[in-house]
């Protein structure tokens, strides 16, 4: 079932883009699915979407069992992709162990963050049949110690070493590969040069074989911060206020 999900998105290569969304619970799982969206993540932007914390350094993998579990009771026919927390990937035995708790609780496959640094994690994941989705250019879980929110790919120097991320962690057995915040011209190229399934975010439109964005940033739900790449297509957040201020005044009784 996993492998033939996988096998259908990896046929769009070159043909369609792919689209991911992240979802963390199932309302919003149930709806992404119907909506016909190829892979849902449950990311751990979830830290900052659904749980207030600043980044995404904070988050356990007992949140992201708790929001996977909540996403696979949906049953979508969407790829589920779980995204592997900060420091539960330190050893490849580590993070074969994470693999299997997100699994065991929906995930069809996993997401980590790193490239020829984590080729071995992720040979271990794959091998043990466990499909795994890379995520090299701007990784948020190493966002205080990278110098921040800035673009990647900017330098040759730093192009190369996004080529060599793609190249090890293609080597490795990932089937996909998300690139964030990289000079488009360089994501552009890395698609060029891939072997597997390169998602983009904020990396340029059509720089890739597929686009990633969070739920909230495509719905307009997370009003107090917006990516400078984000496309809102709908205005929850307003709606939502809207619709308490007036409830709000309909219990006032008439004086
Ligand atoms: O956690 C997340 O939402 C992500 C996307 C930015 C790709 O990793």
């Amino acid at each position: 079932m996993t492998t033939t999900k996988i096998q259908n998105i990896l046929a769009c290569k070159g043909k369609r883009p792919v689209s991911e969304l992240t979802a963390y619970d199932y309302p919003t799982a149930r709806l992404l699915d119907e909506a016909g969206v190829d892979i849902l993540l449950v990311g751990d932007s979830l830290g900052m979407m659904m749980l207030g914390f600043p980044d995404t350094t904070s988050v356990t993998l007992e949140h992201m069992v708790h929001h996977t579990a909540a996403v696979a009771r949906a049953h979508p026919r969407a790829l589920l992709v779980a995204d592997m927390p900060i420091h539960t990937y330190d050893t490849p035995e580590q993070a074969l162990a994470t693999a299997r708790a997100l699994t065991a609780a929906g995930a069809e496959a996993v997401k980590l963050e790193g490239g020829v640094d984590k080729a071995e994690h992720i040979r271990t994941i794959v091998q043990a049949g466990i499909p795994l989705q890379a995520h090299i250019g701007l990784l948020p879980q190493h966002i205080k110690e990278d110098g921040g929110y800035r673009m990647r790919g900017k330098t040759a120097a730093e192009a190369a070493a996004l080529l060599a991320d793609l190249q090890a962690v293609a080597a490795a057995g990932a089937f996909s590969v998300v690139i964030e915040c990289t000079h488009s011209a360089v994501a552009a190229q890395l698609t060029q040069a891939s072997p597997i399934l390169t998602i983009g975010i904020g990396a340029g439109h059509g720089t890739c074989d597929g686009e990633v964005q969070v739920y909230h940033d495509l719905v307009g739900g997370f009003p107090w911060f917006v990516p400078r790449f984000a496309t809102p297509g709908a205005s929850i957040a307003e709606s939502i206020s809207q619709a308490a201020r007036n409830w709000v005044s309909s219990l006032r009784l008439p004086e």
